[in-house]
């Protein structure tokens, strides 16, 4: 058996498979199916300062493609967050790793101040939900603001919590991004976030979502989510990544690991196999074996060494 141990920055975890921020609200759910300490962690929706309804309905469209939402950051609040989630994460033996999500830095900052005195394992900092009121406010699209959002995180949050920059696929250089982000202090990066998209519905002739746009995830995500890895790998080979985007499987989630991902996400598989983030561990677990790799950390990044 692989030694499954890996690290995201100070953060180590003992096995490589987390959960992707937004499919699993704070793990509750998922602790019907399987034992949430069993992961290397739990990635929470992204949390804001104050409880949000989010966008109008209808706020997911499957498409052959993959899935679309325009959820828009609805959430109980980080009051809630930290009186009921935290708590529950904790009790359940759980990693966390808590989102966080605002419109304007100093809300991002708010935020790492109230997640201060609480215990979590790293703070994931989105940056990059493509369903929010400005194009602007996606900070990952720009280098400046990016880093303008990181560093004032990164000297807000306690300086023993590691920081995770969650970047866009809807910028033109990743790689530049992600050195914004890598001077700015952050720890570790999360990519990707879901991809900007749109479905007409054709009984109504309309926008399929309420919002109009959405992000698109699933398989149809996953090369362009590698490439982003891939590349990111290049930039700032330093720096630990945390791959997502349409994988399905332990083979999928090798291919992540392979292209410089320490750690991997799983989302929108859940919607149809509530347990595959553990199955896919156990694949992983098998495709590592299969291939001679005695730790995750040997596969890291294997694919960009020369033959
Ligand atoms: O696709 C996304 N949807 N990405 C996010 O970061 C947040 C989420 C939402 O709430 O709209």
């Amino acid at each position: 058996m692989a030694d499954l141990n890996t690290r995201l920055g100070s953060f180590a975890l003992p096995n490589p498979v987390l959960t992707a921020s937004g499919c699993a609200a704070a793990g509750r759910e998922l602790s019907q199916f399987f034992d949430v300490a069993d992961l290397g962690g739990i990635v929470t929706k992204s949390i804001m300062l104050r409880a949000r309804s989010g966008r109008p309905t209808p706020r997911m469209a499957e498409t052959p493609s993959g899935m679309l939402n325009s959820i828009g950051l609805q959430g109980p609040g980080i009051d809630s967050f930290l009186a009921n989630d935290l708590p529950w994460l904790r009790d359940h033996g759980a990693r966390a790793v808590v989102s966080i999500a605002g419109g304007h830095t100093d809300e991002f900052v708010a935020l790492a101040k109230r997640l201060y005195n609480h215990k979590l394992d790293a703070i994931e900092v989105n940056i990059s939900c493509p369903n929010v009121e400005s194009r602007g406010q996606v900070f990952a699209c720009d280098p400046i603001a990016a880093g303008r959002v990181i560093s004032a995180v990164r000297r807000a949050a306690h300086p023993n919590v590691p920081i995770l920059a969650k970047l866009s696929p809807d910028v033109t250089d990743i790689g530049v991004i992600a050195r914004a982000v890598a001077d700015a202090g952050a720890d570790g990066i999360s990519l990707i976030n879901t991809l900007l998209g749109l479905a007409i519905d054709l009984d109504t002739m309309r926008p399929a979502l309420g919002g109009v746009t959405g992000g698109l995830s699933g398989p149809a995500i996953r090369p362009v989510a590698l490439r982003c890895v891939w590349q990111v790998h290049q930039a700032v080979p330093h720096l630990p990544l945390l791959g997502m985007g349409g994988i399905l499987t332990g083979r999928d989630a090798l291919q992540f690991i392979l292209a410089g991902a320490s750690a991997v996400s799983v989302g929108t598989a859940v919607f149809h196999d509530p347990t595959a983030p553990i199955r896919i561990l156990a694949e992983l677990n098998h495709e590592l074996d299969q291939r001679g790799f005695s730790s995750v950390g040997e596969a890291v990044g294997f694919a960009h060494h020369s033959a």
